[in-house]
């Protein structure tokens, strides 16, 4: 059997590289193409694709699914769902989770790639819970970090919990790209041994590790792996799809699929990735090995953010202090991965012991909240004097967090409903509430052919 390609160009690949801009119109010319290439399944939604579709394209995100899905019929339709916070940024109820699990299956997703910043598998059972009452394939993915908790008999107890709570396979999730390829032969070894579900691995390029870490995961047993048509892979991308085509042909891992057939494509997408380039959405510096990530353990871009928040505080000259005490944070907080939203949670909070020249002297919402246990169990226990000191004597939660969040669909409902036009509506209000708003209200604008400014009460007021 040979390896399997999940292709991602329609999410991951734009997300990384152009920050999620590729319009819906752009996908559908070349969907009947993609869907004769034989790819096990294309990753097209979840993720930043649903803010970014409504925020920047004004699209309707599920509209993008049902015409992605009118078009390929072969293909298994993949999404990325971070668990309980769905496409969002904090928890929502467990009712939201359910209904917005069973819209995007009904409206065509075969796959839903599902995972939690904590790995703390409790912010997955809803998630799980409306997969399985769906029919569809449940992928629980691990993120995958560094650090002396986050040892592969780590990852075999969490991959586990996942297969218990009735995972389909599972995902290793090397967000970051950090994933080395002898590790990774490892890990994939020892999980295949472990328990007996399918592996995909999922990585970046941005260390230049990770076409060498899929061979060595691929040798290890890998049943698949995320690859991106060339014109929009590498960099912060992940590993091109045509060169891991061509290294396994002849082999037994040989994928079987048709380099000439995916030549049209890359044709394609190479005039689209010129387009992204000129209006600057590309940035150059995203393209190249980003070495900061394997010397510092930290994210490509949680290193520019943290330099931004210095320049606003002419600070830039703390930079060597604030790498130091990003790890050190880290250290104390039970080693989160550096991942949305851990990552800007951690570097504001280095940033500010360093400035403050006084370790947690001022410590934002977010930080406590997740000392508090709201965002779920760290992978190490947080040391007592540093919880003291961020939380004073309160005691952190024992339960999953979303038990202490009441349903809120009723009143989502209610708060959207002169704009709701179908079910979906509802959940993209509750996801981003604002954002939703001034999308519906374009969209009724466009219908009655109305100016948005008549209705919008958050437009400025002409002058008369
Ligand atoms: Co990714």
């Amino acid at each position: 059997m040979g390896v399997k390609i999940t292709e991602t160009v329609y999410r991951d690949a734009h997300q990384s590289l152009l920050a999620t801009r590729m319009t819906t119109e752009e996908m559908l010319s070349i969907a009947e193409k993609l869907d004769d290439v034989g790819y096990y399944s294309l990753e097209m939604w979840g993720g930043a694709t649903f803010d970014s579709c409504l925020r920047f394209l004004k699209e309707d995100p599920w509209d993008r699914l049902r015409k992605i899905r009118a078009i390929m019929k072969k293909t298994k339709l993949q999404m990325l769902l971070r668990g309980q916070n769905l496409l969002g940024y904090r928890h929502y109820a467990d009712d939201v989770v359910e209904a917005f699990v069973g819209k995007a299956i009904a409206n065509g997703i075969d796959i839903v790639r599902m995972f939690d910043a904590l790995n703390d598998v409790r912010n997955l059972e809803t998630t799980m819970k409306a997969v399985k009452r769906e029919g569809a394939h449940a992928q629980c993915a691990l993120s995958y970090t560094i650090s002396p908790v986050h040892d592969i008999p780590y990852y075999i107890q969490k991959a586990k919990e996942m297969a218990a709570l009735g995972a389909d396979s599972i995902c290793i999730k090397d967000m970051s790209g950090i994933l080395a390829p002898y590790v990774a032969y490892e890990l994939v070894k020892a999980l295949k041994a472990a328990i007996k579900l399918p592996i995909q691995v999922h990585s970046h390029y941005s260390s230049g590790l990770a076409s060498m870490t899929y061979l060595k995961a691929i040798e290890a047993g890998a049943d698949v792996v995320d690859t991106a048509i060339s014109p929009l892979a590498m960099g912060t991308s992940q590993p091109a799809t045509e060169p891991l085509i061509a290294a396994l042909k002849g082999t037994p891992y040989d994928t079987g699929l048709d380099l000439e057939r995916l030549n049209e494509i890359t044709e394609y997408f190479k005039p689209i990735r010129d387009k992204y380039f000129e209006n600057g959405m590309i940035d150059p510096k995203v393209l190249g090995v980003d070495i900061n990530t394997l010397v510092y353990q930290i994210p490509g871009g949680m290193l520019s953010n943290l330099i931004s928040q210095l320049k606003q505080q002419n600070k830039t000259d703390r930079l060597e202090e604030v790498l130091a005490e990003v790890p050190r944070v880290r250290e104390d907080l039970g080693f989160p991965p550096l991942v949305t939203p851990m990552s800007q949670m951690v570097g504001t909070q280095a940033v500010l012991n360093v400035i403050l020249g006084q370790r947690y002297k001022m410590v934002p919402k977010e930080i406590k909240d997740y000392v508090r246990g709201h965002y779920g169990k760290a992978a190490a226990e947080i040391p007592s004097d540093i919880k003291k000191k961020i939380i004073g004597d309160e005691e952190p939660i024992a339960v999953r967090p979303a038990d202490l969040i009441s349903p809120q669909l009723l009143e989502l409902r209610a708060a959207a409903k002169e704009f709701i036009e179908q079910e979906e509506d509802v959940l993209t209000y509750g996801l981003f509430p604002q954002v939703a708003m001034s999308y519906f209200k374009e969209r009724w604008s466009r219908k009655y052919k109305i100016e948005t400014s008549l209705y919008n009460e958050e437009a400025p007021v002409h002058p008369v």
